[in-house]
């Protein structure tokens, strides 16, 4: 029986992703997404052609793959169906989501603004509701995609829920749905999503059996993961390798190869730690080359040196057998080029990554910049200084970079 292959974003996000997994896309027959919502922004170019892509896997740009969403994604029937959907003109019989994913309602985003005001140092969330809705599935009062077959069941269900919470509500002045309004909107999402859903579970058994290639596509990155990263700062679900099987129905022997995405420098969107972040010139540089802009909120993203620290931490947490290496080609004329190679916590420098990264200072060795790699599809042909800088990384990090990104565009990448 074939093994699913693993996509996974080593830093705070916006690694690449969506690149990546669409390339790999082309030799695959299905692309599995496991965790997150609609807070994930995946871009991928083809020929010119920008997609942003937020829930829907990105192998839908492979007209042979199939799609799945899986029971540990969060899904909102409203961006799905009036955002992406519309990117496409039909995806039935090439789209499958879990019967067992949890269902984000537009009420779940108002939680979370709420939620957002009412800290005193806010987590810079995407304010679509991510939290709330994993919230109310470990609190065992959400809702799953299955419901949606019963509306008139669902819609009774939902107010209920608010007739009990009522107080919790009220704090937040947030109102109770009108029982009309919220049993059209979930007739309309049944209407439009029906098609789609199944159990994806037995399907991606099926799938595994008959020898197709799977590949699990992560969202976020492992310095976001709930358990793994930098909280309170993260997002509300298990980014890692580990959440790939509880967010599919495959178990740790189904995994084949993983591939482990990381920028050549480092960025973060909302607040917390990042101790490579560069408040001067070089980081400015980076965000205005780069385009560091998030996908799903247009918010500027921080940028920063790569953390080898952390880089090698989320390999090991990973089990990372390859990095792909994206935006080489953002570095392009930099004079010198600063990796973080370990960190001053508490009078000595560490090489691992401790409890809280808000108390650490980065350590850094400096590297010889290079003219321009932009474009590049050869690794030979890369300036000598690239190719030590990758060089240099993969000693830093204990692992193989076997890709390296040059452009947005889905040529532009090496494969060594
Ligand atoms: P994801 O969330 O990990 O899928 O990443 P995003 O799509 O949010 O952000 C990555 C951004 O960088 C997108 O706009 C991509 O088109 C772009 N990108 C990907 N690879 C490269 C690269 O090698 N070079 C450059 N310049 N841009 C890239
Ligand atoms: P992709 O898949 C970058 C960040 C938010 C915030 C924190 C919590 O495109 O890499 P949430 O809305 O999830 O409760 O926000 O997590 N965040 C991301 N940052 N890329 C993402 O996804 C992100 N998804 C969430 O900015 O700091
Ligand atoms: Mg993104």
């Amino acid at each position: 029986m074939n093994k699913a292959d693993l996509i996974v974003g080593l830093q705070w996000g916006d690694e690449g992703k969506g690149k990546i997994v669409d390339h790999m896309a082309q030799n695959v027959d299905v692309v599995c997404r496991f965790a997150g919502g609609h807070n994930a922004g995946h871009t991928i170019v083809v020929d010119g052609t920008t997609y942003a892509l937020h829930l829907i896997p990105s192998g839908v740009l492979n007209p042979n793959a199939i799609n799945i969403i899986g029971n540990g994604v969060v899904v909102s029937p409203e961006n799905l169906i009036n955002k992406e959907l519309k990117q496409f003109s039909t995806l039935q019989g090439k789209l499958f989501i879990s019967d067992k994913a949890h269902l984000l309602f537009p009420f779940h985003s108002l939680i979370d603004h709420a939620k957002e005001k009412m800290r005193k140092k806010a987590i810079g969330t995407t304010g679509k509701g991510i939290g709330p809705a994993y919230a109310d599935k470990i609190l065992r009062v959400g809702h799953r995609v299955g419901e949606l077959k019963d509306p008139e069941k669902l819609t009774s269900k939902i107010i209920s829920y608010f007739e009990t919470n009522k107080e919790f509500f009220d704090v937040m002045e947030i109102e109770t749905p009108k029982e009309e309004e919220l049993l059209k909107d979930i007739k309309w999402y049944k209407e439009n999503l029906e098609c789609y859903i199944t159990d994806t579970t037995q399907l991606v058994w099926k799938l595994l059996k008959e020898d197709k290639r799977v590949l699990l596509e992560g969202a976020q990155g492992t310095m976001l993961d709930i358990d793994h990263g930098t909280y309170p700062y993260v997002t509300s679900s298990n980014t890692v390798s580990a959440g790939a099987c509880s967010g599919t129905g495959l178990n740790q022997k189904d995994i084949g190869f993983v591939t482990g995405i990381a920028k050549a420098y480092c960025t973060r969107v909302g607040n917390g730690p990042f101790p490579s972040e560069d408040f001067g010139v070089d980081g400015e540089k980076m965000a205005e080359v780069g385009r560091e802009f998030g996908t799903t909120t247009g918010r500027k993203r921080r940028c920063g040196w790569f953390d080898a620290v952390a880089a090698k931490h989320a390999c090991r947490l990973n089990g990372v057998d390859q990095v792909a290496l994206m935006k080489i080609d953002v570095l392009d004329g930099f004079e010198t080029i600063k990796v973080c190679v370990g960190y001053e916590f508490e009078g000595e420098v560490i090489d691992y990554v401790p409890y809280d990264l808000e108390d650490v200072k980065p350590v850094y060795k400096e590297f010889q910049g290079w003219d321009k790699v932009e474009g590049i599809r050869e690794f030979d042909a890369l300036p000598a200084e690239a190719k030590s800088y990758i060089k240099a990384l993969e000693e830093l990090i204990d692992t193989k970079i076997g890709v390296i990104s040059t452009s947005p565009d889905r040529k532009d990448t090496i494969v060594r």
